[in-house]
């Protein structure tokens, strides 16, 4: 393993997960990483491991660093097993290493692999000395788990937050500044879309407590992609945003189609929010993926869904992707739908229903054309475009 230093003392010993490209149903094109962190000091501290897949590669990093035997202490500020499947084996060459992890961390950990561990709980504000180093825990439940934690290394000012300010995202760098920062924050907008999306609310007051803890943060090093330490305030600030809702005037179109009517829409409608001046992105599901349109959907103002009628349904790529944007419960989206039938029609109806089941707000308009778009029914789609686009604008 080539070293990869925080600060003296503090490395990275995780793995790149090259290849993977399906996170849960997240689409992860440029593959992840799961980040472990081991701290030196009088004692030693391992901070997370990693998924079970690569329990050796992390064994092997570990060891070119310190004998497992002399770890003291494996914190696990989340137990999702692609931090916590390498736990069971990493301690049985930890034979030595308590285990720190919140309480639910620890009930999370008993209900995974057992209760053969020995295991100290932590709460908020609770100190570990390591040395010269001192590690503070700030419990974030529900940040993506109930058990989610945060560790904080109080000389070094680095925060290990875990999932939070994460990114999948394969890299042989591992610092903000090593890597493309346009690349770099794509895919910590998809990431945030993706898993952090429906945590809008709980993040903000996390942020808040944070901000007043008065704790100063030189660096972030999350446990999935790169390190937050040139301006760590800079992915701070984007998650701020991101859960206030902060939006623009767009619209995402996301739509699938059989035999080309609903994509002949789509485009229409495309035009007209365009001609009122308003952004506008089309996705065809099949072509683009349910993970890039949430992304999409992050700072839109506006959501169309275009659907064929199948089976007097809607077509399963976008019951599908209406199954997934439900769980991510986007907020203050304005939702409008359309499609095209044959006999009877369904998907429009069907859509419509699950939107309301979801809560979205629902255009009360909404457009369906039998077989193929006449000439006549594109200029209807244009001007549905152009009113999704007053609608948000105003
Ligand atoms: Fe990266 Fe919630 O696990």
């Amino acid at each position: 393993m080539n070293k990869v230093s925080l600060a003296e003392g503090i490395n990275w010993v995780g793995v790149v997960d090259w290849n993977i490209r399906d996170f849960h149903g997240y689409v992860t094109r440029r593959g992840s990483s799961y980040n472990a962190y081991l701290i030196q000091d009088e004692k030693t501290a391992l901070v997370d491991t990693v998924k079970h897949t690569f329990s050796s590669e992390l064994l092997r990093n570990i060891c070119e660093l310190v004998d497992p035997a002399k770890i003291d202490y494996i914190i696990v500020n989340h137990v999702e097993m692609d931090h916590s499947s390498s736990l069971p084996i990493v301690a049985k060459y930890a034979k030595n290493a308590t285990i720190i992890a919140s309480q639910r961390g620890k009930d999370a950990i008993i209900e995974h692999y057992g209760a053969d561990f020995n295991i100290q709980t932590v709460k908020t504000g609770d100190t570990l000395k390591l040395g010269k180093r001192t590690l503070t825990f700030v419990e974030a439940p529900m940040l993506h788990w109930p058990d989610s934690m945060f560790t904080y290394i109080v000389e070094d000012k680095i925060l290990m937050p875990n999932d939070a300010f994460g990114q999948h995202l394969a890299s042989v760098q591992r610092f903000d500044d090593e890597v493309d920062e346009h690349v770099l924050m794509e895919e910590a907008t998809t990431y945030y879309a993706n898993i952090l999306m429906p945590l809008a609310p709980l993040i903000t007051r996390k942020i808040q407590e944070v901000v007043q803890m008065g704790i100063p943060i030189e660096m972030i090093a999350p446990s999935h992609g790169i390190i937050w330490r040139s301006d760590p305030s800079k992915i701070i600030k984007a998650y701020a945003d991101w859960s206030a809702n902060a939006s623009k005037n767009k619209v995402v179109i996301v739509f699938d189609t059989m035999w080309g009517s609903t994509d002949k829409m789509a485009r229409s409608i495309a035009e007209g929010v365009a001609n009122q001046g308003v952004d506008v992105k089309v996705l065809k599901l099949r072509a683009a993926n349910r993970t890039e349109a949430m992304t999409e959907i992050l700072d839109a103002k506006a959501v169309a869904v275009g659907s064929p009628t199948l089976n007097n349904g809607m077509f399963p790529t976008i019951s599908s992707f209406l199954a997934y944007a439900t769980g991510l419960k986007p907020k203050g989206k304005l939702w409008s739908f359309f499609g095209s039938y044959g006999w009877g029609g369904g998907a429009v109806k069907n859509m419509t229903e699950m939107a309301q089941k979801a809560g979205f707000q629902i255009n009360d308009q909404s457009i369906e054309v039998k077989y193929i778009p006449e000439s006549e029914d594109l200029k209807k789609c244009f001007e549905f475009g152009q009113q999704i686009a007053a609608k948000i604008k105003a």
